[in-house]
């Protein structure tokens, strides 16, 4: 029998929110998880709202586990309204509050999506479609992803 955990992230793959771009962000943020080489970029636009500036809606990509899409999927939910210092103020772990405790197998999936979210909230301007590509702000997730140095393999023969 599947524990609610599971049920809940599950349930958030099969239908997540603020999926894809956001072409008129006003910020965004890759990061790659040193633990698994995963990747997350998300797009925020902010608003104004009773004079604050808070952040009207927030969207990603993953090159990630069904853990980070689901963290991401409520953590994208989660933060309209927020203004940047309190968003920026959210642990990985407040982050995927909605799905449960996370097991410490899958704590650095929710910090992916804390460091993608710190990303974007730290002043780095959104990039402009078609500039040259740098590892944490080429125009799409993929050249990011392509980018990224390669990983080191070590090959173990079977004897
Ligand atoms: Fe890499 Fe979850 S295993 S983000």
């Amino acid at each position: 029998m599947k524990d609610d955990l599971e049920k809940r992230i599950e349930a958030a793959v099969k239908n997540p929110q603020n999926l894809g771009e956001m072409e008129n962000a006003d910020a965004i943020g890759t990061v790659g998880s040193a633990d698994c080489g995963d990747m997350l970029r998300m797009w925020v636009k902010f608003k104004e709202e009773d004079g604050r500036k808070v952040i009207d809606r927030a969207s990603f990509q993953t090159f990630g586990c069904q853990t980070a899409i689901a963290v991401a999927s409520v953590a994208t939910e989660m933060l309209a309204g927020k203004t940047v210092a309190e968003a920026m103020s959210m642990s990985g772990e407040e982050l995927a509050a909605p799905l449960g405790a996370l097991p410490p197998v899958k704590i650095h999936c929710a910090q992916l999506v804390e460091g993608a979210l710190r990303s974007a909230l730290s002043g780095a301007p959104a990039p402009v479609a078609k500039a040259g590509p740098s590892p944490a702000q080429s125009a799409s997730l993929i050249e990011s992803f392509a980018a990224r140095a390669p990983a080191k393999l070590k090959i173990v023969l079977d004897t």
